[in-house]
């Protein structure tokens, strides 16, 4: 994980995001070792969904669904991404509204708070695979600030 201010560059730490209600964390990336700390996880969030997302550079309509993230968004609920596998950027809003760049890859668990404005892109990798939890797969749906015309 490698985390900056978007308009200065200043680097933010993992504490800093903690201040900021974002919860950051690296776990081993083997399923026998990540799912019993996710069990924990799980319960303390009460995220009771669990899924694995895909995308890669052959995925079917990759630009659609990319198109659904990179405009800045929130949701009623946590957003918990454990990446497996490939890259991916999170811009999210600090509690004063300025952009934190959060880039994750293999083994990042990160957790965006519910109602936190956010967007997300891959990297030129094109490929990130990640574990998703919901606390209701029905509740998750993106809420745009404003839409692209
Ligand atoms: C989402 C992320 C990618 O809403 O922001 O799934
Ligand atoms: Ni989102």
């Amino acid at each position: 994980m490698r985390a900056r201010e978007i308009e200065t560059g200043r680097p933010v730490s993992a504490a800093e995001l903690k201040q900021e209600g974002v919860f950051w964390q690296s776990l081993p990336f083997d399923e026998a070792d990540y799912q019993p700390i996710l069990e924990n996880v799980k319960r303390d969030g009460g995220y009771i969904h669990q899924d694995i997302i895909e995308l890669r550079p052959d995925t079917p309509d990759l630009e659609t669904i990319c198109a659904k993230f990179d405009d800045e968004h929130l949701h009623d609920e946590d957003e918990v991404r454990f990446i497996l596998e490939g890259e991916g950027i999170f811009d999210i809003r600090s509690s004063d509204d300025r952009w934190i760049r959060v880039e994750v890859e293999q083994g990042d668990l990160i957790i965006v708070p519910a109602k936190r404005y956010h967007r997300f892109e891959l990297t030129d990798l094109k490929t990130i695979r990640c574990v998703r939890l919901f606390q209701d797969a029905s509740g998750w749906v993106p809420h745009y600030r404003r839409r692209a015309s």
